[in-house]
């Protein structure tokens, strides 16, 4: 199978990483900055996105009659958490740009949890689905683990930083790290998401609550 450009590596542009203010985001395909939808300013640990699968009462949110998920339920949940996770990535950037340590430590705290639970969403539910239903087991999933392995060793690095109340250090790791997570999560959300909607169909009913259970922390994190 073949897959876009992206999968090589190459890269989609510099962001200023700390130019983005609590309500901005980052537009995955253009790069460029913009605002943080209001659907996504929920706190963690509850439903990101209304999961109503099978058509039975409205959904949450009322946007649909039909209650069912769309084709592609998967990715927009993901996508979902990543936006989440960028809400609070920038907030650690606000901290630190005020001087604030202790409140960036705090801030960081949350974002690298968040971080990890998602990590942990697809390494341990939605990664070994994709791998069984497809046989790809050398296919995107394997380049998706190692660019998790170099993200949690960044993350490992901006706290090092923070907890050295180091402005420059973080600095020019928190630029990597947004650059890797930008491109990291171009290559999920505009391939493997989509692959995994269309192999993954049949399987939203136990998929997605398990998704969710993963992301909120429900789930003991292996560190
Ligand atoms: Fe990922
Ligand atoms: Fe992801």
């Amino acid at each position: 199978m073949a897959f876009p450009p992206l999968w090589d590596g190459s890269t989609i542009g510099r962001i200023g990483a700390l130019n983005l203010d609590r309500n901005q985001t980052i537009d995955r395909a253009s790069g460029q900055c913009g605002r943080i939808p209001e659907s996504v300013k929920c706190p963690r640990g509850k439903y990101l996105m209304p999961i109503n699968v099978g058509g039975a009462g409205a959904p949450d949110n009322g946007s649909s009659d039909s209650g069912r998920l769309g084709m592609d339920a998967i990715t927009d949940f993901m996508a979902e958490d990543h936006r989440s996770c960028d809400a609070l990535f920038v907030a650690v950037e606000q901290a630190v740009a005020r001087g604030a340590w202790q409140a960036a430590g705090n801030e960081f705290r949350r974002f690298h949890d968040a971080m990890l639970h998602h990590f942990a969403a697809e390494e341990s539910v939605l990664f070994p689905l994709f791998e069984q239903r497809t046989g790809m087991y050398r296919g995107p999933t394997q380049v998706m683990r190692g660019e998790h392995s170099q993200i949690r060793q960044l993350l490992s690095a901006a706290e090092s930083a923070l907890a050295e109340s180091n402005a420059d250090d973080y600095a020019g790791t928190a630029e990597t790290l947004l650059i890797m997570l930008q491109q990291h999560n171009v290559k999920e959300e505009n391939v493997l998401y989509p692959m995994c909607d269309q192999y993954l169909a049949d399987q939203l009913e136990t998929l997605l609550p398990e998704l969710q259970k993963q992301i909120a922390g429900e789930e003991r994190l292996s560190r």
